[in-house]
């Protein structure tokens, strides 16, 4: 309880934040969220297959109601996420025999949804993750990013203009509103996989500058940072520089390092997981001026999407770990 906040400690840097379910509003787990974080992204409720009560009808009122609980407990919320091959409807883009819809109908659904998600939750959101994990994981030839997107739904049906069709329908469906817009990946220290996003974004924002006075389609890249015992920070320095010469923002949008298994964390994978956390949080400073958001994914060990491999700061009893020592103090 005497625990220094975490959000104190980078009050100058960058916002923290946590993932959060409905149930996290509530007794100790809410005072840990409230006392450690300025913002809130939903682990699931606001993806793109929970939008809909019976398709194609829109249905956010468990969506709504989070968004309140976050508000309530004086925390900013992120929207996660509009356009994903993952816990999405299928129906956006796919018809019943499992084959792709033409080209013209699935732009159609791709920017009613968007439109009709980013409108609804309209200024009560900081930004979005609009594309989520569009391109493939260590693709051989970086430097055409084209040729580097996952063979999504998406992709199938539309082509891969669909990725700057997501940003264009926000954008518009925004109408000028200061809520930032994000392309959001994983294996983001991978040196392949960032050099295929750089490209994209670096290609999507020259076109949309040219015609826009300079202004930027997308803001910012999310790195997900969900990483283990063997990342290298020099690679996480590399792919910051790549992402921050063509965003005007990046958040580190997910973060966990997994260590241990079956539940069980060594008190030497416990100090390395720490380490790990700590060279981290030296880096984001030094980078403070380009990060705009810390979040991790997750409160505690015992309810992470990776609980098996402990990859958090609190443990399964909600007391500190080592890595939330080395966060608070990373020198
Ligand atoms: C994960 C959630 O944590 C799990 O509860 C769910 O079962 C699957 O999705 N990349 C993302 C997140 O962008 O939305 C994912 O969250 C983790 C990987």
């Amino acid at each position: 309880k005497d625990l220094t906040p975490i959000k104190d400690v980078y009050q100058n840097d960058f916002l923290i934040g946590n993932a959060v379910s409905a149930k996290e509003f509530e007794g100790t787990r809410l005072e840990l969220l409230t006392m450690h974080h300025n913002v809130v992204t939903a682990e699931n409720a606001m993806k793109p297959g929970y939008a809909y009560g019976t398709y194609p009808e829109f249905d956010f009122t468990a969506e709504d109601a989070l968004v309140t609980d976050a508000h309530s407990a004086g925390l900013d919320m992120v929207g996660h996420v509009l356009v994903w091959h993952q816990q999405s409807e299928e129906s956006l883009h796919t018809d019943a025999n499992g084959d792709p819809l033409p080209r013209e109908e699935a732009l159609a659904n791709l920017r009613n949804h968007v439109k009709t998600t980013v409108e609804h939750f309209g200024d009560r959101v900081i930004s979005w993750d609009v594309v989520n994990e569009a391109m493939n994981d260590n693709p051989p030839n970086p430097s055409d990013w084209k040729a580097s997107l996952r063979n999504s739904g998406w992709l199938k049906a539309i082509g891969t203009d669909y990725v700057k069709e997501s940003f264009l329908a926000a954008k518009e469906a925004l109408n000028g509103k200061d809520v930032k817009l994000y392309y959001n990946d994983y294996n983001d220290d991978n040196q392949n996989k960032a050099e295929a996003i750089y490209q994209m974004i670096k290609e999507i924002n020259e076109e949309y500058k040219a015609e826009n006075n300079g202004e930027l389609l997308i803001d910012g890249m999310g790195m997900q940072a969900h990483y283990n015992l063997n990342t290298n920070p020099e690679n996480v320095e590399k792919s910051l520089e790549k992402f921050t010469s063509v965003t005007s923002e990046v958040s580190v949008t997910e973060l966990d390092v997994t260590a241990g298994s079956d539940n069980v964390l060594t008190e030497a994978q416990e100090v390395e997981q720490a380490y790990l956390y700590a060279q981290l949080f030296k880096l984001y400073k030094e980078y403070a001026g380009d990060i705009a958001r810390v979040t991790f994914w997750g409160l505690n060990d015992a309810t992470s999407w990776r609980a098996a491999q402990s990859p958090l700061l609190f443990d399964a009893d909600l007391q500190a770990k080592e890595a939330y020592y080395a966060v608070i103090d990373p020198e």
